[in-house]
């Protein structure tokens, strides 16, 4: 596996080669991040993971400072998946001196995580395109788990004629319903328990959609009796055509997020 930092290097390690599938990611590798591996390893000749825990997304900077990294392990798990090129760049390397084209998408950017996090869209859609054109993937995976974010990736590839083809791979959960997430790393084990509060919410709001009541209440009701949960927003949204439950808590100050599908009636 090539390991390339900067942007020549990357361009210079795909040139004259097959299809090519694009993992983007933060790093701190989990059996999410390797699920979309797989699924780019079985598709593409080349598949080329991105970890660079991009600074333009976060709101806060004690949680830039506090994101979890591990890069050396991370080029372990990333060669024992047959990960053609890594490509690990420093912030300067992506946004140098001068910097100053930024993308928004418009409505979808601005709800849910987008109200909650001012300018994390705008980071990820950002960076997100500015991947799409440095490797010029023939495909591009991302995990249901941000639902939002990757319907947010589909809209900026359609409306601005991006030639890559979004794959959207399911949630890999915990035993306990838990999203495997890079930050379930920071709950200690108290909160880690409490954590399993949200999947067991966005549950009970699915089967309660399925007989015809309120999603959004009756998981609501869910993590309010949690007291180590403190709920953001708890709503029903549909992203890309998929009509999901979809929620945000902190939990021991760690912040995190969820969403399940709902099953509509066929029309
Ligand atoms: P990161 O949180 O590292 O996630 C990288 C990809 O892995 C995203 O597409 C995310 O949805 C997916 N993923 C995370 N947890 C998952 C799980 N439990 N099951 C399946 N897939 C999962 O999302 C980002 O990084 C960044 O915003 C990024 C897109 C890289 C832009 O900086």
């Amino acid at each position: 596996m090539k390991i390339a930092r900067t942007i020549a290097e990357v361009r210079e390690a795909l040139a004259a080669i097959g299809e090519v599938g694009l993992v983007p990611t933060m790093g701190a590798f989990h059996a999410g991040h390797v699920s979309l591996f797989r699924a780019a390893r079985v598709e593409n000749e080349m598949v080329v993971v991105s970890l660079f825990v991009n600074p333009a997304q976060f709101d806060a900077a004690d949680d830039l400072a506090a994101y979890p990294r591990d890069e050396a392990h991370d080029a372990v798990v990333a060669e024992r998946e047959g990960v053609d090129v890594l490509f690990a760049p420093s912030p300067e390397e992506v946004y140098p001196g001068g910097f100053a084209t930024w993308v928004d998408v418009e409505g979808l950017g601005d709800r849910l995580e987008g109200a909650f996090r001012p300018g994390h869209f705008r980071g990820v859609a950002t960076v997100c395109l500015k991947l799409f054109n440095i490797v010029r993937p023939d495909r591009a995976y991302f995990g249901e788990k941000d639902a939002q974010q990757a319907a947010l990736v589909m809209k900026l590839v359609d409306d601005l004629n991006v030639d890559v083809d979004i794959r959207v791979l399911p949630t890999v959960r915990d035993d306990d319903g838990l999203a495997l997430s890079s930050r379930n790393a920071r709950l200690n084990p108290e909160h880690r328990e409490a954590a399993a509060a949200l999947p067991r919410a966005l549950q009970a709001g699915a089967a309660a959609y399925a007989r015809g009541e309120d999603a959004a209440a009756a998981a609501q009701r869910v993590l309010d009796a949690e007291p180590h949960v403190v709920p953001q927003y708890v709503e029903v949204a549909r992203f890309d055509g998929r009509l999901v439950l979809a929620a945000a808590a902190q939990v021991g100050g760690i912040r995190l997020i969820d969403n399940v599908t709902l099953q509509e009636e066929p029309a």
